[in-house]
């Protein structure tokens, strides 16, 4: 017969988690005492009413009672899978983070998502993507949670809960379940013209991936780097799919929706059953770490803006390499808590005021998502490095620990665990210097730019690609009730491009506004389209 080339699923290899609750061929309660039946509650008699005292009934039922924790506040549905990352050693002038050196390979748990349907919503919807990784690097965790688009809807963390309650199924009807096709979610891309550039993405083929395994990642921030010598610079991080980058029409995404809504994850799990193992290359952009923390007068701080490729090479760093499926989805993909704050020695944080505010958000919600303080001792959230903390108790806590002091210095449990000199495996906080300025609620003004960057991804796309971009806006904004919504609409559509505007202006039935901004004068960046290559004016 054919040769045995399906690679055995994560279940089917038993690892490498199942430690509690399924040892010895017994079937026993949660205390160990064997049963004899599971399927007959205790009665009175066959005809009989069941017994209060019957404890392996209602410790089965108590436990089923409780099976379901929150789903996550967004990105509710995703899929999740084990890999590998082997670094090239080109970062290695750049960064002294360990797991980037040349040869190095890190376990790592690769979670893809849509951000706004429920937990069992369709993949294929028009969405933005979650892509969050987590390299289990023998200097500590990594997370690297990023999305399949490189800006975002907003540029301050405090605008976050808005946008989500807007683009959320509206708090009446609980409509639409997973799409960007109804009145909040345009009210307020609208009102917050900021958003304009990330929702020009979602209306693009970005938004309805192919697969998990053709999307490309962002980490969108810029972070900044730190070598062995102290010398910083800032960056921004890429994945770069090998199978390149593919979408779905919006007619197949419809119809899969309905056919087959778990077609993203089925298509991750079969490929690598299959042994076809997904691949991407991790890239930065290196960018000069200059006081005004700007690039070819790009703001470095602005998540609504990305550095064109053909202005900062993408570097290629490393290589992902997803080779296994999940045990168990709940244990894994569900329980998994990614957390930008988990950086390694070699990549800081900037002060974009997007990234300031998921530092706290992240480990907030997963204290109730996931039950307390403790949810770093689940195994999937388990570093791989040693863990030596003076953490104690708290609901969930698993470690037994040992010593009467944790805190130090202390004179009573082997005293400082801090080596002397330096130690070039601790994170190293930059000190770049905090400007001395009065608070202020505001921004820079160079966030005012709402349109250029939008403009500039518009006059990237194919022919093609514009024509579904044109048709997206058209459906998308016909699903809205209110008129005066589609109207605010088109009048940032006409700051963008007059053409674009026109067009779906026309598909409306309504009139085509004046631009009330002048026109960005961009250069096209060929990097952005999915085709590639340079475009033939229209
Ligand atoms: C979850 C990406 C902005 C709050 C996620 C996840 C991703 C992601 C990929 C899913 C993680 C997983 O698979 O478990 C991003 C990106 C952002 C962004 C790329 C902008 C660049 C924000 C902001 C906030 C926020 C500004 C809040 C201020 C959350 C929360 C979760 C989440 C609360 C759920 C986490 C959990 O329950 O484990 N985000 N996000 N995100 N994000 Fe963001």
């Amino acid at each position: 017969g054919a040769p045995q080339t399906r690679t055995p699923t994560g279940a089917e290899t038993g690892a490498p988690t199942t430690a509690n609750g399924q040892q010895g061929a017994h079937l026993t309660t949660a205390q160990g005492a064997r049963l004899r039946d599971t399927d007959h509650s205790l009665k009175a008699g066959p005809r009989g009413p069941t017994l209060l005292q019957d404890h392996h009934l209602r410790e089965k039922i108590t436990h089923f009672d409780h099976e379901r924790i929150p789903e996550r506040v967004v990105h509710a549905r995703g899929a999740g899978a084990h890999g590998v990352f082997t670094a090239y050693g080109t970062a290695e002038q750049v960064t002294r983070a360990g797991f980037l050196k040349e040869g190095r390979e890190t376990d790592v748990f690769v979670r893809f998502s849509t951000v706004l349907g429920s937990r069992g919503s369709a993949d294929t919807v028009r969405d933005a993507r979650g892509f969050a990784t987590k390299f289990y690097t023998d200097e500590g965790t990594f997370d690297l949670v990023g999305n399949n688009m490189p800006v975002f809807f907003i540029q301050d963390a405090i605008k976050f809960p808005d946008i989500i309650h807007a683009a959320k199924p509206h708090p009446d009807r609980e409509i639409p379940q997973a799409q960007s096709a109804h009145d909040t979610f345009w009210d307020f891309v609208s009102l917050h013209t900021e958003a304009q550039h990330h929702t020009l993405w979602n209306m693009s083929d970005r938004g309805i991936p192919r697969s998990y395994r053709t999307m490309e990642g962002f980490g969108v921030h810029t972070f900044r780097l730190v070598n062995e010598a102290g010398a910083t610079a800032l960056a921004k991080f890429h994945w770069k799919p090998k199978l390149g980058v593919h979408s779905l029409t919006w007619e197949e995404a419809q119809m899969l929706s309905g056919m087959d809504p778990d077609f993203h994850r089925r298509d991750l799990y079969d490929a690598i059953e299959a042994g076809a193992f997904p691949e991407w290359e991790l890239g930065i952009q290196v960018l000069p770490d200059t006081p005004e923390e700007t690039f070819a007068g790009i703001d470095l701080l602005d998540p609504t803006k990305i550095v064109p490729e053909e202005l900062a090479a993408v570097q290629l760093v490393g290589k992902l390499t997803l080779n296994r499926t999940p045990t168990n989805f709940f244990a894994e993909t569900e329980q998994v808590a990614f957390h930008l704050g988990h950086l390694p020695p070699g990549i800081d944080v900037t002060n974009d005021p997007l990234l300031q505010g998921r530092l706290f958000s992240y480990v907030d919600t997963q204290l109730t998502r996931l039950g307390g303080p403790n949810f770093s001792q689940i195994p999937i959230n388990r570093p791989h490095a040693p863990v030596n903390d003076m953490l104690r108790d708290g609901f969930h806590q698993q470690a037994v620990h040992a010593g009467v002091a944790p805190y130090r210095p202390n004179s009573l449990d082997g005293g400082n665990p801090f080596p002397a000199g330096d130690d070039e495996h601790a994170f190293l906080d930059v000190p770049v210097t905090v400007t001395e300025a009065p608070k202020v609620r505001a921004n820079p003004a160079s966030f005012d730019d709402h349109y250029s960057q939008a403009r500039l991804f518009w006059l990237s796309m194919s022919p093609v690609e514009k024509e579904h971009i044109i048709r997206a806006y058209t459906f998308e904004l016909g699903k809205c009730y209110h008129q005066a919504i589609k109207e605010r609409q088109l009048q940032s559509l006409a700051n963008i491009d007059p053409e674009l505007c026109a067009q779906v202006a026309t598909g409306l039935g309504l009139p085509t506004p004046e631009p009330t901004v002048p026109l960005a004068d961009v250069t096209p960046s060929p990097a952005l389209s999915q085709v590639g290559g340079e475009w033939p004016a229209d």
